[in-house]
C-alpha cells in the first residue's frame, strides 16, 4: 500500500484541511498522518513552512522527518509529487529530499542482540519534468548518502572493533567493489617514509600504524584535490591522559578519516570525472611503555622538529606528517584536511558551525559557495603571525601546544602544506553529536562535510 505525501506550504493550506489548524498549520518539517479509510493507508500531511523560506534543506529536513514516521509507522512505500517551488530547482529539491529520506532512514544497532529487520523504504516522485534527469538525480543523492552512511558507521564503530588495520582492510573491502585504486602502508613502510612524528604517535598501541592512500583519477589532466583525514581509532591523551568523562568520544578522533572515505565512495560510485586522493593517517594514541612522552622532540617528515609538550594534541603530529605525504608524494594540486582537532572549536561554535583556516582566499571562497548550496555550517577564523609565533618552541621548529587552541593548531598544519592551497575543517564538535542536531542524523557519526567537499570537487575549479 502506498503512502502518499503531500506537501502543505503554511500560508496556502487546501481548505480541506482547515479544520486541522489547532494541530497542523504546515510549519516546516512538521509531518501529520491522516488516516481516513483503514484499507486506503494513510496520508502524510508535510509541512514546508512559509514559501519565501523554502530551500533545499527544508526537503531534507522533512525528508528525514518523514523517514522516522515511515519507520515508527512501518510505512514501506511513499508517493511524493514534485512540488513547484520556483526559487528552487528541481535537483535541489529531489535531491535534498531523497538525501534526507536516506540519511533519516540510518540506524547504528551492530551491537544490539535483537537486530529487528530492517527493509529500507521505497518511493516514487511523480510530476518531474524530465524522468531521465529525475532518475539520475536520485541515484545520485542515493550514493551521497551511501557514503555518508558508510563514515557514520565507521565513526560509530567502538575502538576495540575497530583500529587501524580494520579500517585499512574495510577501505580495501569497498575499493575491489567501486573501482577505487587503494594502497596501504604498513608501519615500516611509513618508516621508510620518513613520516616519524606520524610513528611516534602510534607507538604506544599494540595495533599498529598504517597509511591509506585512495586514489580516484577520472578527470584526465585536470588537477588533483587532496584530501587528508585524521585517522585516530583511539585518542586516550597518551601520557596527556584524557579524563574519563572526555574519553567517551575517543573512538570517533577518525571521524575525518572516515569522511574522507565516505567521499571517495560517493565520487567512485557516482563516477564523478574528477582527480582526487585521499591520504588517511591513521593510528592508537594509547599509553605503553613505547608510548611517546612529554617532551620529547620529533622529526617530522618535512624535517621540521617539534617538541612535544602536550601527548594529547597529536592529531596535528599525524597530520603534519601526512600533509607532507600528500605534497611531495602524491603532488596534489590543493589539499581539504579533516579532524577533530581540538576541543575548544566546540567551546566557539557548540556543534552548530565547523571552523575552517585556509591560506587561500580562492579555494575558501569555492569551498563556501559549494557551502552555500549543500547548507552545511562552516565559519573562517583568523590567522595571524602573532598566532604564529605562540607554536614557536625552546628547543625545536615548533611545540605541538598554543594558545587560541583553534587557529594555533590549524597554524601547526600550515607549516606542512608549502605553498599549496590549503582549507582546514576542525570538526571536533561537528563530527559526531548526540543527540543529532537535524532530523535525518542520528546520535553518532555526522558526515559534517562530505555533502559540501562532493558537490565543490563535482562543479567548482581547483584554487589557482
Ligand atoms: N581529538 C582531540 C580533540 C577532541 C576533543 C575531539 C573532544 C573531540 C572531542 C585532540 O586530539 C585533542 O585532544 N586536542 C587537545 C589539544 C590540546 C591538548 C592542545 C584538546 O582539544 O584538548
Ligand atoms: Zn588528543
Ligand atoms: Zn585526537
Amino acid at each position: 500500500m502506498v503512502t502518499n505525501v503531500q506537501w502543505i506550504i503554511e500560508e496556502e493550506v487546501p481548505q480541506n484541511y482547515a479544520y486541522l489548524q489547532a494541530v497542523f498549520k504546515g510549519e516546516k518539517g512538521k509531518v501529520y498522518v491522516l488516516l481516513v479509510e483503514k484499507k486506503e493507508g494513510y496520508t502524510f500531511l508535510v509541512g514546508l513552512g512559509k514559501r519565501q523560506e523554502i530551500t533545499p534543506e527544508t526537503f531534507r529536513v522533512c525528508g528525514g522527518e518523514i523517514a522516522k514516521q515511515a519507520q515508527a509507522l512501518q510505512v514501506k512505500t511513499l508517493g511524493f509529487c514534485y512540488c513547484e517551488i520556483g526559487h528552487v530547482t528541481i535537483e535541489d529539491q529531489i535531491g535534498a529530499l531523497v538525501e534526507g529520506l536516506e540519511l533519516g532512514q540510518y540506524r547504528f544497532e551492530n551491537y544490539k542482540s535483537d537486530q529487528k529487520e530492517v527493509v529500507p523504504i521505497t518511493y516514487t516522485i511523480d510530476g518531474i519534468p524530465n524522468e531521465d534527469k529525475g532518475a539520475y538525480i536520485i541515484k545520485e543523492a542515493k550514493n551521497k548518502a551511501e557514503g555518508i552512511c558508510f563514515a557514520r558507521d565507521l565513526i560509530n564503530e567502538p575502538a576495540n572493533k575497530l583500529y587501524p588495520e580494520v579500517l585499512a582492510q574495510k577501505v580495501l573491502d569497498i575499493s575491489e567493489k567501486y573501482g577505487l585504486e587503494v594502497k596501504v602502508f604498513d608501519e615500516h613502510e611509513i618508516e621508510e617514509l620518513g613520516m616519524h612524528a606520524m610513528l611516534a604517535v602510534g607507538n604506544g598501541s599494540i595495533h599498529r600504524p598504517r597509511l591509506i592512500v585512495i586514489k580516484h583519477l577520472k578527470g584526465d589532466d585536470e588537477p588533483i584535490y587532496g584530501i587528508v583525514g585524521k585517522g585516530l581509532t583511539c585518542d586516550t591523551g597518551g601520557y596527556s591522559l584524557k579524563s574519563s568523562d572526555s574519553m567517551y568520544y575517543n573512538k570517533s578522533d577518525m571521524s575525518g578519516a572516515a569522511n574522507a572515505i565516505g567521499i571517495m565512495l560517493a565520487l567512485a560510485k557516482n563516477n564523478i570525472k574528477k582527480n582526487v586522493i585521499a591520504v588517511i593517517p591513521t593510528c592508537e594514541n594509547v599509553i605503553s611503555d613505547r608510548s611517546y612522552k612529554i617532551g620529547d622532540v620529533l622529526t617530522t617528515k618535512l624535517g621540521k622538529t617539534v617538541e612535544v609538550l602536550n601527548t594529547d594534541a597529536e592529531g596535528r603530529l599525524v597530520l603534519a606528517d601526512a600533509l607532507t605525504y600528500i605534497v611531495k608524494e602524491e603532488k596534489v594540486d590543493c589539499i581539504i584536511d579533516m579532524a577533530t582537532l581540538t576541543g575548544v572549536a566546540g567551546t566557539t561554535f557548540g556543534n552548530i558551525y565547523t571552523p575552517i583556516i585556509s591560506n587561500n582566499d580562492q579555494l575558501y571562497a569555492n569551498f563556501m559557495e559549494a557551502a552555500k548550496c549543500t547548507e552545511e555550517l562552516f565559519w573562517k577564523l583568523p590567522t595571524h603571525e602573532i598566532y604564529r609565533s605562540w607554536i614557536n618552541s625552546d628547543v625545536a621548529d615548533l611545540k605541538n601546544t598554543g594558545g587560541a587552541g583553534t587557529i594555533t593548531a590549524a597554524m601547526f598544519l600550515q607549516e606542512f602544506v608549502e605553498d599549496k592551497p590549503w582549507l582546514h575543517m576542525d570538526i571536533a564538535a561537528t563530527a559526531c553529536t548526540n543527540p543529532p542536531l537535524y532530523s535525518y542524523g542520528y546520535k553518532g557519526g555526522t558526515g559534517i562535510g562530505i555533502r559540501t567537499i562532493y558537490h565543490l570537487i563535482k562543479g567548482f575549479k581547483c584554487a589557482e
